[in-house]
């Protein structure tokens, strides 16, 4: 269950056994795009203490360590921390989750999470955790699918306007800013500390 969604999370929100490998083969071949729009957002990362949320099969964890990001990853899928870890072998990985991080009082100056937000079980919970591990005049960005140009599949998966408008109020409740921004094939939502 989720604080969106009311019923069992699928393999792709929660990945578990075969079907979760399968579920992390498929994303990793087809969320390649959306990879490169999030980073195109971030930014120059090089030497920034990096934490991503739900890295799942690890592409975005792969392209952050090569653009020399020190990345730290937390997820709950014991089958994505394998996957992830073959792919990004100088991130440190472990499980873990958007409410519970492992991380230090402001131990990042960057969190990242791409298309897990609707899956965590408690927004309150999580945007309470990814603001303490944040260091002040640090940034937190929140991608889900979407975008201007938003594939078929995405367009089954968009997220309502009342949780839009939630994520923002929550967001503006904790952080100095928080905006909506839109890339081709991404909701982005951006947060300053
Ligand atoms: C749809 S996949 C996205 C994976 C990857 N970020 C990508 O875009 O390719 C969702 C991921 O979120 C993870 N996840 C589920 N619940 C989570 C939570 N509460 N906190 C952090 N990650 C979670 C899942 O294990 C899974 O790896």
């Amino acid at each position: 269950m989720s604080w969106m969604v009311d019923r069992p999370l699928n393999q792709f929100a929660l990945p578990r056994g075969w079907a979760g490998r399968l579920a992390g083969w498929v994303m990793a071949r087809t969320n390649g795009t959306e990879v490169a729009e999030v980073l195109g957002v971030l930014g120059p990362v090089r030497g920034l203490a990096v934490l991503e949320v739900g890295f799942g099969p690890g592409l975005l964890c792969k392209a952050l360590t090569r653009a020399d990001a020190v990345v730290t990853g937390v997820d709950p899928s014991a089958v994505m921390l394998r996957q992830a870890r073959r792919r990004a072998p100088a991130a440190r990985l472990r499980l873990g989750s958007a409410a519970e991080t492992g991380g230090a009082n402001g131990e990042f100056e960057l969190v990242v999470s791409m298309n897990n937000l609707p899956m965590w079980p408690d927004l309150d919970a999580a945007l309470d955790e990814l603001h303490r591990v944040i260091r002040p005049g640090g940034r937190l960005v929140l991608a889900w699918h979407g975008g201007t140009e938003p594939t078929a599949m995405a367009r089954g998966m968009l997220l309502p306007d009342t949780a839009t408008e939630r994520v923002l109020a929550e967001l503006r409740a904790r952080f100095a800013r928080a905006e909506l921004a839109k890339t081709a094939h991404c909701e982005i939502f951006a947060a300053d500390r």
